[in-house]
């Protein structure tokens, strides 16, 4: 069960990103209080693991930082934690792991996210690849993620430039949208943070979001990833900083305490597909977890799903069987406008599924779904328990 779930706001990666001067480890500290603090009366010595996700795990990231933010949060000595990597979906899969130690008995309370700080840790760095890793994993752009969307353009033509830039700009204005709605609010734990001028704020608003996106200004961008290519910075995710995580119960735990829980897990698949259109991997994913739980598309009722890219999110919306503006799919905007850093973006899908299950009680099932670099996909079906039949 997701008793609860809440995220950092998310920065952009680099100098003028409100989180450069915020390590990985003090984003991560104020979402196990937070996730205490607002559950009264769950307490730390109730936490039986903490799983972190994080994709480089090196410098601050490395080290098990799982174990080490509880100790940072002032817990002590006595609450174990591990670090997970499966790349982007490292914090869903932290989710899965989690809510299988509580199907199996061996927990009844955990926290379970991810982060990841892409301005310290950009992406592939000081990774050491084996020399034959191009050659298995089908050429170079398989460690290229924008090259990995280039690929389904050019292998799938019928998903053009313009249809991404649609999505894009249909992705910022739904963001947009649920901003000024005050939909983020209970989600993000503010934290103070000194940025790189010195000046202090308090960090409680994504810094990604484009409300001022236009068909126009989108035709104009780059292709930073190949040249004449369609992969532009507006239709694909950004480079971020950020942290997100839930608190996971047994019904038995929860009830208890007395705690309302907000969405129950019922399956989880992960698929594996070609490298090179990594973003491609929802499809098999989704397909395997809506088989396991004997649910079609059709029971679905609210989708999250992760945008890496435009075209992968138009791809995989097709191949499922929806429009490319599916009204089920991403209803608050999704990663091209909030933002993606990487590991903590499985969690951040978790917690606006809880936030839409809670204003949509007539939503019964869920779907959080994401691809992942390296070719997989990993799908995860919940149940809304503010759930009431219409
Ligand atoms: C695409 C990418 C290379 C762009 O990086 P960047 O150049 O640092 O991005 P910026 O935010 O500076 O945007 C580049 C330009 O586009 C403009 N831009 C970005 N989004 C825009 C929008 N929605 N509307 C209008 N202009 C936009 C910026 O203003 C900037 O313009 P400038 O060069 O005149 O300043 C980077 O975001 C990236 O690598 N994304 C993919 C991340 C990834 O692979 N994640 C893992 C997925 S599996």
């Amino acid at each position: 069960m997701v008793v609860d779930a809440v995220r950092t706001a998310f920065g952009k990666a680099g100098e003028k990103g409100i989180f450069w001067n915020t390590r990985a480890e003090d984003l991560s500290v104020p979402l196990l209080h937070a996730l205490v603090e607002r559950n009264s009366p769950v307490e730390p010595a109730m936490v039986e693991d903490i799983i972190w996700g994080a994709t480089n795990q090196i410098k601050e990231q490395g080290g098990t930082i799982g174990r080490v933010i509880s100790m940072l949060a002032g817990w002590g000595h006595d609450i174990p934690g591990c670090s997970i990597d499966r790349m982007c979906a490292s914090g869903l899969t932290a989710i899965g792991f989690g809510v299988s130690y509580i199907a199996t008995g061996m927990a009844d309370c955990l926290i379970a996210g991810g982060v990841e700080h892409m301005g310290h840790l950009p992406m592939g760095y000081m990774r050491d690849p084996h020399p034959r890793a191009e050659e298995v994993m089908g050429g170079p752009s398989a460690f290229n993620m924008g090259m990995t969307a280039e690929n389904i353009h050019d292998r799938f033509p019928e998903f053009t430039k313009e249809m991404a830039d649609r999505y894009a700009l249909e992705s910022q204005r739904k963001a947009d949208r649920a901003i000024k709605a005050g939909k983020m609010k209970d989600m993000i734990i503010p934290i103070e943070v000194e940025l790189a001028d010195g000046t202090r704020i308090i960090a409680d608003k994504d810094q990604q979001p484009r409300p001022d996106t236009t068909m126009e200004a989108l035709a104009t961008l780059r292709t930073p990833f190949k040249e004449n290519g369609r992969v532009t910075a507006g239709n694909a995710s950004g480079l971020n900083d950020g942290a997100a995580a839930v608190l996971l119960m047994s019904e038995e735990r929860a009830e208890q305490l007395g705690l309302q829980p907000k969405m129950r897990w019922v399956a989880t698949a992960v698929a594996a597909v070609d490298p090179t259109i990594m973003g491609t991997a929802p499809v098999p994913a989704t397909q395997k977890v809506l088989k396991k739980a004997f649910l079609t598309m059709d029971d679905i009722d609210i989708i999250e799903l992760n945008e890496a890219f435009a075209v992968q999110c138009l791809y995989c919306l097709d191949r499922l069987g929806m429009e490319w503006n599916d009204p089920r799919v991403n209803k608050w905007g999704g990663a091209i406008a909030y933002g993606h850093p990487l590991a903590a973006s499985g969690p951040r899908l978790v917690a606006f599924l809880a936030g839409l299950f809670k204003e949509n009680p007539g939503a019964k099932y869920g779907l959080t779904t994401m691809c992942v670099g390296r070719g997989q996909g990993y799908s995860v079906i919940w149940e809304n328990l503010i759930h009431k039949e219409n």
